[in-house]
């Protein structure tokens, strides 16, 4: 069995190219449109029922596109919508909350877990209440840094300005450092965590930067890759699986009654719409992820879904 249709990929803007790009590296022979709602970005400073009627109308979009399943690559949608979602519709939807939540607890030797993510994720507790079901006995520390979302669209990855604001949002998670840079104790227990989790589609791009700060016992982890191998193993178990791809054949190609978004050659086909401007994404998405992602189209979205 397989299925050559695409796979929808939601965020509130260009940093769910950081799962896109992982979904591409670990299936390559699937076909996805992705659908950033820039118009409307950030999400993560907005009120949880903003996010809830802007991620609706988003996907509404993409399940109109003729998706097989769903990827809520936004950290905040999925704390806050992803019940809401899976109720709206009849077709897998797979969030970024539990991939990671359950990559971290495996992760944690001492089970104390750092989370960074946005304001609106912080304050839903979706990442304290996964990791909680992975492993009750893992201390979980949620610490919103708003800092980093606007920074990273910026184009601000790395250099001194950049590691002065992570090492200060993350003050509160590691404790301060002394003249000869080890971290002085005692801290607060939250200091002793020996994993952080990125919980914010940004994040993973400022990964050097956030290694060098918490320091190599500290394990980081991102929800893009954790969301990228939970979404192979869905498309697996369901037999979703794009023609060609490890386990299906070439001789499923065509065979299965659905339109084929695969070009003559059988190559995936990447499309990108935003809801904002289509250069302003293309030049950071290029900025971000060289050439990765250039098929960026424009899309209306009409009224929100109340
Ligand atoms: N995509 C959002 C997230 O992962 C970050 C950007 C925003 O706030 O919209 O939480």
């Amino acid at each position: 069995v397989s299925d050559p249709r695409p796979i929808g990929v939601f965020d509130s803007g260009v940093g769910g190219l950081t799962v896109l790009s992982e979904i591409v590296r670990r299936l390559p022979a699937e076909s996805t449109v992705y659908l950033g709602d820039n118009e409307r970005a950030p999400y993560g400073t907005r009120p949880d029922d903003e996010v809830v009627a802007f991620s609706t109308q988003s996907i509404d979009e993409l399940v109109a596109r003729d998706v097989k399943a769903v990827v809520v690559a936004c950290n905040t949608s999925t704390a806050v919508a992803l019940g809401h979602l899976r109720r709206r519709y009849d077709l897998p939807i797979l969030g970024v909350v539990r991939p990671g939540a359950s990559a971290a607890a495996l992760a944690t030797r001492n089970r104390r877990v750092g989370v960074i993510a946005t304001p609106a994720t912080v304050r839903s507790h979706a990442y304290f209440n996964a990791i909680k079901e992975e492993n009750p006995a893992v201390e979980v520390y949620e610490h919103a840094t708003p800092a980093f979302v606007p920074m990273v669209e910026a184009g601000r990855l790395s250099g001194p300005q950049v590691a002065v604001t992570v090492a200060e949002e993350l003050a509160p998670l590691l404790g301060e450092r002394d003249a000869a840079g080890e971290f002085v104790f005692p801290l607060p227990p939250s200091a002793r965590i020996d994993t952080l989790l990125l919980g914010c589609t940004h994040y993973p791009l400022l990964r050097p930067v956030l290694a060098t700060a918490v320091g190599e016992r500290v394990a980081i982890v991102d929800s893009a890759t954790a969301t990228a191998s939970a979404l192979a193993e869905l498309l697996s178990v369901n037999g979703l699986e794009a023609p060609g791809s490890s386990r299906g054949t070439a001789a499923d190609a065509g065979h299965d009654g659905h339109d084929r978004p695969v070009d003559q050659a059988g190559i995936p086909i990447h499309v990108q719409l935003t809801t904002g401007d289509v250069d302003r994404f293309r030049s950071i998405a290029g900025r971000l992820f060289a050439d990765a992602f250039t098929d960026v189209q424009g899309v209306e979205l009409g009224a929100p879904v109340r």
